[in-house]
């Protein structure tokens, strides 16, 4: 057994010259990021700055250029999302991917990519196979209670308000158990009402001990929930600390807040 106590003090995710182009545009370009176990970064940069396509790199949804990462001490790099998801990271995306024509709970159902189930070399044991799906039923319907969508779960998808997609999708990425999850702008697109719901069950991850990373544009939203911020721009991180410290960084006032603030004047 490794020593667990220095485990927990380590980064969970550790990025070394990652890169990411498409033909002459270097989207990413991180020389090094680590991820704090057990807290909650907010990834902020303007639109463009790479935030996606490093999500998108980390979480093999995408491959990268050049570069590696390890997450909770294994090499990942170029593992495809399955295998990364049943590691112990998962991520949400920016624009949601709750499948429409299925119900609910199907969509739940469809998370749990740890089946053994799906495995046809498993196939054969349906006895253990049944056991899983009823393990995972159980699951999807406690997050579902959770999440306050119990009542929709043999609803179409389709028929979610934007708002409660996100809490489904999130709802959906916790069915693997993660360590790590990666939030792509959780809060987009929804109404008031939600928003205090959706940065409780944020908050709440980190308080049953997982790590979360998240993409945000409001900037008090950030300040709210985050224990640390990184700010990226052209690719590069250009800050990384405290709130305090990266609102009140030059570099990222000059490529990012500044601007914002300008904008909404
Ligand atoms: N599949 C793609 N093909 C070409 N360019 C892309 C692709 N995905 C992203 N980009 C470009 O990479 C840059 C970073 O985009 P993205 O990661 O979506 O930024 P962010 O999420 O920070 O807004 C942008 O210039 C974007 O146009
Ligand atoms: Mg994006």
């Amino acid at each position: 057994m490794s020593n667990r106590s220095d485990a927990a003090s380590e980064p969970i995710l550790v990025v070394k010259s990652v890169e990411r182009r498409f033909g002459g545009l270097v989207a990413v370009s991180v020389d090094h990021l680590e991820v704090p176990r057990h807290k909650i970064t907010a990834l902020i940069g303007p639109n463009g700055a790479g935030k996606t396509t490093l999500f998108n790199v980390l979480t093999g949804f995408d491959h990268a250029d050049a570069g590696h990462w390890k997450f909770d001490g294994v090499d990942i790099s170029g593992w495809p999302a399955y295998r990364v998801a049943r590691q112990g990271m998962v991520r949400t995306f920016q624009l949601t991917k709750a499948l429409a024509g299925l119900t609910v709970l199907d969509n739940m159902l469809l998370g749990a990519s740890g089946q053994s189930g799906e495995r046809l070399v498993l196939a054969p044991f349906r006895f253990r196979w049944r056991a899983e799906e009823r393990e995972a039923r159980e699951r999807a319907l406690a997050l579902l209670d959770d999440f306050g969508l119990s009542a929709r779960q043999n609803d179409l998808a389709a028929t979610l308000s934007g708002g409660q997609r996100k809490l489904l999708e999130m709802a959906r990425a916790l069915m693997v158990e993660p360590k790590l999850v990666m939030l792509d702008e959780p809060m987009a697109g929804v109404n008031p009402a939600l928003v205090q719901s959706l940065l409780h069950h944020v908050q709440r991850l980190r308080d049953e001990g997982r790590t979360v990373v998240f993409v945000e544009h409001d900037m008090d939203v950030v300040m709210s929930i985050s224990d640390r911020v990184v700010c990226m721009a052209e690719g590069r991180v250009i800050a990384d600390g405290t709130p305090a410290e990266v609102v009140s960084n030059q570099a990222v006032i000059d490529a990012y807040l500044g601007q914002r603030h300008a904008r909404a004047t």
